[in-house]
Formats: structure tokens, C-alpha cells, sequence
């Protein structure tokens, strides 16, 4: 049994959607509401300045939204994978579509990131996803392999497949296109010896899909943004994993 294989990883990405107040009423919410759960590990990406002051429950962890490709130093404005760890985050997203198509981060970028993550034993969650002109032109697979082999880290990280037309817009693929995209990253994975990487599914995943997407069986949890946002919404999805 590999340390990640008990669990499924429900992970909440609230870009920057988050007031203090907000955030602070949400974890305790959770802290409230949350049973003890052992076969689920939750993590809470908030945004940089909040990342000191959430009181998070047992099954769930604190997370960063990204971090710098650089380790220390003249880096005006970025914050250290080193920091983030000091603060108590065990996770840290690389490599979001949003990162990648606003702010011009390469896959280079992300694999320094995630090594800087790795450095400072913290676990990245590495981000890939086709556009919709891909998917509609049957190329998902190439260009997904092609990602994941140009920004893989050697060790110990989870993968999130998130096609970039499902963020955000409510258009989910199908279950048996979520398997079969999922199916194929785990071979892709097993081919690099990391046949033991998590791989989640993201994009516009809610209360409502959550669980017929969690039973796939190559799903091994998912990133949520939007509905991650509510309380009552992210419990129902933590609730989903069976
Ligand atoms: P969404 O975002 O759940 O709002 O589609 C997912 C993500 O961007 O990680």
C-alpha cells in the first residue's frame, strides 16, 4: 500500500475569491460542521495573506495557490515554497491554467516550482488541461502528455488534470471521457516509474457531480474552485468521497 492510496484528496482552490471575514467564518464552519474523516484528506488553498491565520480541522490541510520558481533572494513580490512551509502548508498548486494563460508560466516554470515545493517537503499539485480547440480536435491526449512530460517532477507529487474549458464554465466532459483521460495519465505516469502519483480531476466539479465523479476509478479525488467557496457546498463534496 503507497502512502497516498487510502485517501482521496478533495482540494479547494479559492483563487482570489476570499475575504479575511469570509475565510475565517468558512474555517470555522468546517471546523464545526466536519466529522473526522479517514479516507479523505481535505486541503484549503487560500490566498497568500490568509495563510497564517486558518484554523483548519484534522482532515484538513493548508494550502498555497502557487509559489515562487526561485528559492530565495532579489524576487520582489513572489513568496517562497520555504515560507509556505514555515506557515504550515503541506501542498502547494503549480502550474494552474490560469497561471499558465494570464501570467505567462511555462512548463519550465512549473517543474521549478514543484522541485522547489518537493525541496521543502511539501507536496505539489501539478496542473495540466487541454484547451477547447484541442479537445475539439481530438488532439487531448497528445497535448496532455506532451504537459505533463515537459513539467514532471521526479517524485512524490499529485497530479490535477483540469481541461481549461471546464473551469469555471459548468460544461463538464462525461464520466467515460474523465476515465479515459485519467486512465491514460496514470499509464503515462506508470511509464516515468510514478504509477503511484495521485491524479485528480478538476473543472467546474460540484455538490452536485461530485460523487459520480469521485467513484471513477481513476479518479483519485478532485480540485474545486467556485464550489469550493461555499461551506455548505465543499462539505457536500467531502461528504461525496464513499
Ligand atoms: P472550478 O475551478 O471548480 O470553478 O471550475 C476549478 C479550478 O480552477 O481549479
Amino acid at each position: 500500500m503507497n502512502r497516498y492510496s487510502m485517501r482521496k484528496y478533495i482540494i479547494a482552490n479559492w483563487k482570489m475569491s476570499m475575504g479575511k471575514g469570509e475565510a475565517l467564518d468558512f474555517a470555522k464552519a468546517l471546523g464545526d460542521n466536519l466529522e473526522n474523516m479517514e479516507h479523505v484528506q481535505g486541503v484549503i488553498c487560500p490566498s497568500f495573506p490568509l495563510i497564517g491565520s486558518l484554523e483548519l480541522p484534522p482532515s484538513v490541510a493548508l494550502g498555497a495557490q502557487n509559489c515562487s520558481a526561485f528559492e530565495a533572494g532579489a524576487y520582489t513580490g513572489e513568496v517562497s515554497a520555504s515560507l509556505l512551509g514555515e506557515m504550515g502548508c503541506e501542498y502547494v498548486i503549480v502550474g494552474h491554467s490560469e497561471r499558465r494563460t494570464l501570467f505567462g508560466e511555462t512548463s519550465e516554470d512549473v517543474r521549478n516550482k514543484a522541485m522547489q515545493v518537493l525541496a521543502c517537503y511539501m507536496t505539489p499539485v501539478v496542473c495540466i488541461g487541454e484547451s477547447l480547440e484541442m479537445y475539439e480536435s481530438g488532439e487531448t491526449k497528445a497535448y496532455l502528455k506532451d504537459q505533463l512530460e515537459a513539467c514532471l517532477p521526479d517524485q512524490n507529487f499529485i497530479l490535477a488534470y483540469e481541461p481549461i474549458w471546464a473551469i469555471g464554465t459548468g460544461r463538464v466532459p462525461t464520466l467515460e471521457e474523465i476515465e479515459e483521460t485519467q486512465a491514460f495519465l496514470k499509464e503515462v505516469l506508470v511509464r516515468h516509474g510514478l504509477g503511484e502519483t495521485p491524479v485528480l480531476y478538476g473543472g467546474s466539479v460540484k455538490g452536485e457531480n461530485a460523487k459520480d465523479i469521485l467513484a471513477l476509478p481513476s479518479v483519485d479525488g478532485v480540485l474545486v474552485g467556485g464550489a469550493s467557496l461555499k461551506i455548505g457546498s465543499f462539505l457536500k463534496i467531502m461528504r461525496s468521497v464513499v
